[in-house]
């Protein structure tokens, strides 16, 4: 949330999935980092649920390797153990209903302690879902038969506040295609309102990609130029440098760039990007600016569809133990998942008709960078080209906001060489937020679970969001022909070849149009 203007309400949040790897290395290690900067409720009860038989206090010895390894800043024990009290364990399957009876009075009973019951005896309860995405419907159908979550609309009930809420954050993969999807908004939509229910995607938590939203609307000068009008194409960019590695086996091989990174965070940066301006700050609007935006989304006919995308996977790498791609445990060849993917989309709308949006994402590559590129068009005319012919080819305007590794925006613009003559080159106007206005790295799951629980979903993602992007990506990821296709790259590049061809193709006569490819050096 930008403007926190309600506190975090506190409740038991129910984490399922609590031996896993996101809880040790990203969930805890968050609301670690939120409980020492006070800003978690101290009357929040965290209950772990998985199968592993544990105690309250191996879980909590568990849980603290991970917040020393994973939590951002300098731990500190005094600040550990003041959280680690409000952290307990409760082992069991969650997929078979006969858990719930006592997972129910567990919750009651930390409820309780808490001084956290309301109206029939029970706490608000955030539950998570962290846990392998083919165990989301029979969790969701397991928590709507336990009787735990109160039927018809705590909204307009007499008095909302003292009647619980129960909500539910799930984690990505959210489906795997359009159709899994679809039946799992159902599944949720059974047992939770759309309210109550919490798409996580932990890229709306990073700093900069709320700030697109800051820099596009609390400034007069870019909305003016953000349309087809001046912007002449787009682009996403999320590359990694590292590999696959272990992930191949239980989850990458089945999944593949596309679904990963591009369906889930880059088209939420791009439509952050893209969408018209919302009517108020608020969830409500942002979402339906969104969704307006994917439904905008022009599909290219089958025939056409391979000249939109192109696939990769990395190579070999120079040092023994580098793996190509096909070669790392776990992957099987013959499924030709892509480590990399690069789209070519368009949004038929009055802001950007015509204009292409280029989105990327890939392992092993040159450098670990996430940032959108706003390419402007040359000037209608250019006065010094007729003065000095060697001044005809100036770079237009070029707008970078770098999301990671550090937060920044920077213009490229033209200006004169001091000195006798008419001499041009172009510089840079460059904002560091961190060096500007200071700060420490957040980690983005922190902030994002306290806007559960104040009820924010202002960084969540809509069902029809979700289920848009689908539409846009599925028919990429189906295709026989992109598939077989696909292309091998080296290690260390920035990706296939006929990445840099999607991007030159149809450029207008007389421009290039290529990759903002920073060099390492430059990376901000
Ligand atoms: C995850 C993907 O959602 O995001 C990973 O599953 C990827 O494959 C990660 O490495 C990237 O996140 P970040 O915050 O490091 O850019």
């Amino acid at each position: 949330m930008l403007a926190p203007t309600t506190h975090p309400e506190p409740c038991v949040l129910v984490i399922f999935g609590a031996s896993g790897d996101l809880t040790q290395r990203k969930l805890i290690p968050a609301l670690y980092q939120m409980s020492r900067a006070g800003r978690l409720p101290r009357a929040l009860r965290v209950v772990g649920v998985s199968r592993t038989p544990m105690s309250d206090d191996q879980f909590r010895d568990k849980l603290n390797t991970g917040v020393k390894e994973f939590a951002p800043g300098e731990f500190e024990e005094s600040a550990w153990r003041e959280f680690a009290k409000q952290v307990s364990y409760f082992a069991g399957d969650a997929a078979t209903p006969d858990m719930f009876p006592g997972l129910v009075q567990t919750i009651q009973k930390l409820g309780a302690d808490a001084g956290l019951l309301r109206a029939g005896g029970m706490p608000n309860v955030l539950f998570y879902l962290s846990v392998a995405p083919e165990l989301y419907e029979p969790i969701i159908a397991a928590i709507g038969s336990s009787g735990m979550v109160a039927e018809g609309h705590r909204w307009c009930s007499i008095d909302p506040l003292k009647t619980p809420w129960q909500r539910i954050i799930i984690e990505k993969p959210f489906g795997r295609d359009l159709a899994s999807t679809v039946s799992l908004n159902r599944a949720l939509g059974r047992v939770f309102e759309e309210e109550a229910t919490f798409r996580i995607d932990h890229y709306l938590g990073k700093e900069l990609v709320q700030n697109i939203l800051v820099m596009r609307f609390a400034n007069t000068i870019f909305e003016p130029v953000w349309n087809r009008t001046y912007v002449e194409h787009v682009q996403v960019t999320a590359a990694e440098t590292v590999g696959v590695g272990s992930r191949a086996a239980n989850f990458y091989d089945t999944a593949g760039a596309t679904r990963d990174m591009i369906q889930s965070h880059l088209l939420q940066v791009l439509c952050l990007v893209a969408m018209e301006p919302p009517g108020a700050f608020d969830a409500q609007e942002i979402m339906r600016e969104k969704i307006k935006l994917v439904n905008s989304y022009s599909s290219p006919s089958d025939d056409e569809l391979a000249a939109h995308a192109v696939l990769g996977r990395y190579g070999p790498g120079p040092k023994p133990g580098d793996p190509a791609y096909e070669n790392e445990k776990g992957v099987d060849a013959s499924r030709r998942t892509e480590t990399f993917a690069a789209m070519r989309l368009h949004f038929e709308n009055w802001r950007w008709a015509g204009v292409p949006f280029y989105i990327r994402s890939g392992k092993r590559m040159a450098a670990k960078l996430t940032e959108v590129v706003v390419q402007f068009k040359t000037p209608p005319t250019n006065l010094f080209a007729k003065l000095d012919p060697g001044l005809a080819d100036r770079p237009a305007n070029r707008l970078i906001m770098n999301i990671a590794p550090r937060d920044g925006i920077s213009l490229r613009m033209e200006g004169k060489v001091p000195g006798p003559g008419l001499r041009i080159d172009s510089a840079k106007l460059d904002l560091d937020y961190l060096e500007r206005f200071g700060g420490e790295v957040v980690e983005a799951y922190g902030p994002l679970i306290l806007d559960a629980m104040r009820g924010d979903r202002t960084l969540y993602k809509h069902r029809d969001e979700v289920e848009g992007g689908w539409r846009i990506f599925d028919p990429f990821i189906q295709s026989a022909e992109l598939r077989a296709g696909i292309q091998t790259y080296a290690p260390g590049s920035w990706g296939p070849p006929g990445s840099d061809s999607l991007i030159a193709r149809d450029c207008p006569p007389g421009r290039t149009r290529v990759w903002h490819n920073p060099k390492q050096d430059d990376v901000r």
